[in-house]
């Protein structure tokens, strides 16, 4: 099935901001550790960029299934895959993660990222615990699953009190953020875990950082980071916010934050994992 537009849109966003995450993202798999050789589920895949990096950890025997439910979030993988020559170590899945189409201890390890946000009745996919159990039962016992989430950033260096309005006016708004129950927030994620049954369940962040003179691919991913967090929060701040986060964020303003010389920020990813 070919992507739509909203599909589209949402795999370039996925796509161009991997320069921003990538960091972060690889020293967490490292910190997962999957072992070479091993066959793992990217559980959520999305256009599949973490697959390759799981993928290239696990070289050269190593196998990743992509799993998702969107056709065209996975169409969008499919090329990503094809043109990367990953075709022989990456299988691309559709369905969902709720109920997943794999016999009992088909996976080495699971690996979910950026995909259980708060409260899976909202997102549509039932009790985020319930799927912590479901990715357990296709998973060897001794094998490991992760759970990875965004979980911070210092975007606007140099305004604190705006850029945490900006969070708060987010997190208000943002239909998996807005009101949640806590214990349904994803840095409660070793509890979930827990009542999951997996053992030993540990957390760690790391970090990307970025510092100028940025380079095209960073400063690309940033400008869609920030624009992607902010854009629609006109309704939610104060008009003199607005009106100065147009100047930060406009690249034909002279205020441009990302043009400053000493622009300084970072993003961080947290791993939750647990053993089967
Ligand atoms: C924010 S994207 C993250 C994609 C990818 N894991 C990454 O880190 O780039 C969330 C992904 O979860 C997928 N997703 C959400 N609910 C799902 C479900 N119930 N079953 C399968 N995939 C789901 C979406 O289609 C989307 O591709």
């Amino acid at each position: 099935m070919p992507a739509n537009n909203t599909d589209d849109h949402y795999a370039r966003q996925l796509i161009n901001i991997n320069p921003v995450t990538k960091t972060a993202i690889k020293d967490a798999i490292a910190e997962f550790n999957p072992p070479p050789g091993s066959h793992g589920l990217d559980a959520g895949c999305g256009t599949a960029s973490k697959s390759i990096w799981l993928a290239d950890y696990i070289q050269p025997d190593g196998k990743v299934t992509g799993f998702d439910r969107s056709p065209g979030l996975l169409a969008h993988a499919r090329k990503l895959v094809d043109e990367n020559g990953y075709s022989g170590k990456i299988t691309l899945e559709e369905g969902s993660i709720s109920s997943l189409p794999y016999e009992d201890n088909t996976f080495g390890w699971v690996w979910c990222c950026d995909t259980l946000w708060a409260g899976g009745e909202r997102l549509g996919f039932g009790d985020t615990v319930e799927v912590i159990k479901e990715f357990a039962r296709v998973t060897v016992p001794g094998g490991m699953i992760a759970v990875v989430f965004w979980s911070s950033q210092l975007l606007l260096p140099g305004y604190p009190e705006l850029e945490s309005r900006l969070f708060k006016a987010f997190n208000e708004s943002t239909f998996y953020t807005a009101g949640i129950n806590p214990e349904h927030h994803s840095m409660k994620t070793l509890g979930w875990l827990d009542k999951a049954g997996l053992k030993n369940p540990k957390a760690k962040t790391f970090i990307s950082n970025f510092q100028a003179p940025l380079s095209e691919r960073i400063r690309t991913g940033l400008d869609l980071t920030l624009h992607m967090f902010f854009d629609g929060l006109k309704e939610h701040i104060a008009p003199d916010d607005w009106q100065h986060l147009q100047g930060l964020m406009d690249s034909g303003s002279r205020d441009y934050i990302l043009n400053n010389d000493d622009y300084y920020g970072f993003i961080t990813y947290t791993i939750f994992r647990g053993e089967v």
